[in-house]
């Protein structure tokens, strides 16, 4: 049996579908391949010189083995699993355990193969709150797995205090080294001190990868072990794509095409890319892709050192949910989306439409058909909406969804934004904008001592404040 396959569609981006005023001429593929060619074997050369770790993160057997045998030995006492972490340490997470586990994981002893999973990517007070209260007694049948390279990230940080303080009120120290999994930095940092100072059991975060590249690292691989999923899988379906997207023939690599589809159309007036996904299972794929997209590719300077302020706008949707909130604005509101549609061809469960009530025959033909064909056929639909009013649409195809082809979709788009950042003439993997709102934060929460040499935290925190100040003239 061949193995199911992840495949781009790009037909419908071309001009001879939606005509030449939007879509790429056969002459503008030959200029976007002729400048993406080149990259290929630039990227191919970047990663064989240690620049880009995350590339070679599906072939480091020493993770995945690390992760393995701590999962051996917490899964039988763990009954939940809660993971603190933000950005790039949660979204990855989130999105293969939606792509992975049943809907009803949770709640269904049955449908589940591993502990209930929470993943708190803020720091919302009546949510945690809840949860907390949900929780009571269980506190020693829950590990706590608290994710941060750098440890100094406000918000998981104080996530991590206030369950520091549960576990030894309630469990005493044993109970805080026996609950709490600390992910972070291999040597340095705020967590990896105290994980070593409370003797915590830990995994790393790469070295050199930005958080938004880590999901096929301990960051990510740990709570899908936990939680049943075939995290080899995951990982050689990533291998797999990388045989693709190394490929130095740009027809052949969908990482390749996918970029330089992107980066045509956001020279073309559409800086807004929308990914819809048909699927309830990939739907957070879209929110993981959204801040690998943003964080990326959003940058002031390209590598000359020029301002130019670079990057499209990641949008993330839902079919068929947004068709009845989104679609009229893609259709009728102004020409300037990519739409990229995640379409699922095999769904592995599937169930048959009901007979119609006699008093309604209108819906006769509804009755007895697949709810997956419903749901294709709405894609189908939308997409041909959408090309009817001149809109360019990728799709993304899954032969199926699970581990194998997830772990496919992770690569090719974590190496489409190396290809869009490289088009871009940008670096795709810092992301400097970030810092100035978590240093404002710390300031505002009053952390002492000097921001800059011979400015403190204080003085700045009086100048966000003056900022921020309410002018009543301006309350309405
Ligand atoms: O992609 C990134 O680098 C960020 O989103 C980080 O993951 C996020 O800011 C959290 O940082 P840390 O892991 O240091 O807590």
């Amino acid at each position: 049996m061949p193995k199911p396959e992840v495949k781009i569609h790009y037909k419908n981006v071309m001009a001879d579908v939606i005509g030449g005023e939007h879509g790429i001429t056969p002459e503008q593929l030959k200029d976007l391949a002729d400048k993406t060619s080149p990259l290929i074997s630039q990227l191919n050369k970047e990663r064989q010189g240690g620049k880009t770790p995350y590339r070679d993160l599906p072939y480091n057997s020493r993770i995945s083995q690390q992760v393995k045998e701590l999962v051996k030995e917490l899964r039988g006492r763990c009954e939940n699993l809660v993971v603190f972490g933000i950005g790039g340490s949660a979204l990855g997470n989130i999105a293969v355990q939606t792509a992975l586990n049943p809907y009803m994981h949770n709640i269904d002893e049955n449908q589940r193969t591993g502990p209930r999973l929470f993943v708190f990517d803020n720091v919302d007070p009546p949510q945690l709150v809840s949860f907390l209260d949900w929780l009571g007694d269980k506190l020693d049948k829950t590990i706590f797995n608290v994710i941060s390279k750098s440890g100094r990230t406000a918000e998981t940080a104080a996530q991590f205090m206030i369950i520091r303080k549960l576990l030894l009120d309630k469990l005493g120290p044993d109970g805080l080294r026996d609950q709490v999994v600390a992910t972070t930095d291999s040597r340095k940092g705020t967590l990896r001190k105290i994980a070593e100072d409370a003797d915590l059991r830990c995994l790393e975060v790469p070295d050199g990868v930005g958080g938004r590249f880590t999901v096929l690292s301990a960051v990510g691989l740990f709570s899908a072990a936990m939680c049943g999923i075939d995290t080899d899988s995951l990982l050689e379906g990533a291998r797999d794509m990388d045989t693709r997207v190394k490929c130095e023939d740009f027809k052949k690599n969908p990482a390749a095409i996918n970029a330089a589809v992107n980066y045509h159309f956001y020279n073309h007036d559409k800086k807004i890319s929308v990914m819809m996904p048909y699927s309830y299972a990939l739907k957070d794929l879209s929110d993981w892709y959204r801040q690998l997209w943003a964080e990326s590719l959003g940058k002031v300077k390209d590598l000359a050192g020029n301002e130019v302020h670079i990057g499209p706008t990641p949008v993330k949707a839902l079919g068929t949910t947004d068709q009845h909130s989104q679609v009229q604005l893609y259709r009728e509101g102004p020409n300037d989306k990519l739409f990229t549609f995640l379409q699922v061809n095999n769904f592995d469960k599937d169930i048959k439409i009901g007979p119609a009530p006699n008093c309604a025959g209108e819906l006769d033909f509804l009755a007895g058909k697949n709810l997956s064909k419903l749901l294709n056929n709405e894609k189908k639909a939308t997409e041909y909406a959408l090309l009817t009013d001149k809109r360019p649409c990728l799709t993304v195809f899954f032969e199926k969804a699970n581990a194998y082809t997830i772990g496919q979709f992770i690569y090719l788009f974590e190496v489409t934004t190396s290809f869009v950042g490289a088009l871009f003439n940008i670096n795709p993997y810092d992301q400097p904008a970030v810092e100035l709102g978590k240093d404002a934060t710390f300031a505002l929460m009053g952390k002492p001592g000097d921001y800059e040499p011979g400015y403190s935290y204080e003085a700045f925190a009086n100048k966000i404040q003056s900022l921020n100040e309410i002018d009543e003239k301006f309350l309405v």
